[in-house]
């Protein structure tokens, strides 16, 4: 049995069992990585300046970016924008390489090989024929019991895996907006996003979507901050958001970093709506309680699955034993 079996064992019976996905082993991080990111002048991310938007410039709007598909389940109507160009950000690849994240230049590292394998599994359901009324199985949410288990860490480099294969783009949106990190975590300074979108009816998705120089992947920062920001994730305009981003990106992996489940409610809310949710659970730290607690929270929702992140313990006889449901 691999110990990823063994800890979805411990969580119980009581709960329905989740599918356990894979271990992420702890990833040594390069001494150059400790140094400050995000910071305006310490930013070790090379932009693009243009005046009135520093560090960002306009871009042609991608093909992917602009409506498309039918859902069975109708957006309720949103004032059509007028189409404007996406915003183009530079990733520094070497520095998230140094961090320890996934990039395509990094080559075959224990960490790449961990999520080669978390991924699979997401994405044949990702596209997979679903039931009706059953959520997009392209929305996948990354959450976890409590704060610091490594949701970000899973949701940049599920997001750089899945960016690096060739049939498929991805789009990842901090919506863990009451302690945003992913532009944090890329060395990026914060930016307008999901927020502002959800604030300002006039503002459109387009203007604040960030793409990349990793063609693949777009980023919908979580924006402005704002003392209301766990109580707009379970607005009803945020499902209406989601709602518009399956629509509009039906062909696209969208992966959520997201809230941890047992400090608010908001978290709970949000996976009502994802087709896939992932539970980081933290090796050797989150508790068998905290972990069936987060279960409880989404009982209803399909594909609830488990990665157990910071392993230390390798089993090589089956290191990378998973099951799907
Ligand atoms: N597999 C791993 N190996 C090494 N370091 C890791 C791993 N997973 C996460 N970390 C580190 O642990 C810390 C917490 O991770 P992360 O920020 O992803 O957690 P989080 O769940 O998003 O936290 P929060 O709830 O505060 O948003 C970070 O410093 C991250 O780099
Ligand atoms: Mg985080």
């Amino acid at each position: 049995m691999s110990i990823i079996e063994k800890a979805a064992n411990r969580i119980g019976k009581s709960v329905a069992p989740p599918a356990p996905l894979a271990q992420v082993r702890t990833q040594a991080v390069e001494p150059s990585a400790h140094e400050p990111a995000g910071g305006s002048q310490d930013t070790a991310v090379a932009e693009r300046p243009q005046a009135g938007a520093p560090g960002l410039r306009q871009a042609e709007q991608a093909p992917g970016d602009g409506p498309a598909g039918d859902l069975s389940t109708p957006a309720p109507a949103r004032p059509e924008p007028a189409r404007r160009p996406g915003r183009v950000i530079e990733l520094d690849l070497a520095r998230m390489n140094e961090s320890g994240l996934v990039t395509a230049a990094g080559g075959r590292t224990n960490l790449v090989e961990d999520f080669r394998i978390i991924k699979r599994p997401l994405i044949k359901r990702a596209f997979a024929p679903r039931k009706p009324n059953a959520n997009p199985g392209n929305l996948i949410m990354i959450t976890s019991s409590l704060p610091g288990e490594g949701k970000t860490f899973t949701s940049i480099n599920l997001a750089m895996s899945i960016a690096m294969e060739l049939d498929h783009t991805v789009l990842l949106v901090d919506a863990d907006v009451a302690r945003p990190s992913v532009l944090r975590t890329l060395g990026l300074p914060a930016q307008r996003g999901l927020m502002d979108i959800l604030l300002d009816e006039h503002l459109d998705m387009s203007d604040v979507m960030l793409r990349t120089n990793v063609n693949t992947l777009s980023i919908l920062p979580a924006g402005t901050s704002n003392p209301r920001a766990t109580e707009l994730l379970a607005s009803q305009a945020m499902t209406s958001l989601v709602r518009e981003i399956a629509e509009r990106y039906p062909d696209r992996i969208v992966i959520f970093d997201s809230p941890p489940l047992l400090l608010t409610s908001e978290a709970h809310v949000l996976a009502s709506h994802m087709g896939q949710i992932v539970v980081v659970v933290e090796s050797e730290k989150t508790t068998q309680h905290a972990v069936k607690e987060a279960l409880h929270q989404l009982e209803g929702c399909s594909n609830v699955n488990l990665v157990y992140n910071k392993s230390r313990e390798l089993n090589t006889s089956s290191k990378y034993d998973y099951h799907y449901g």
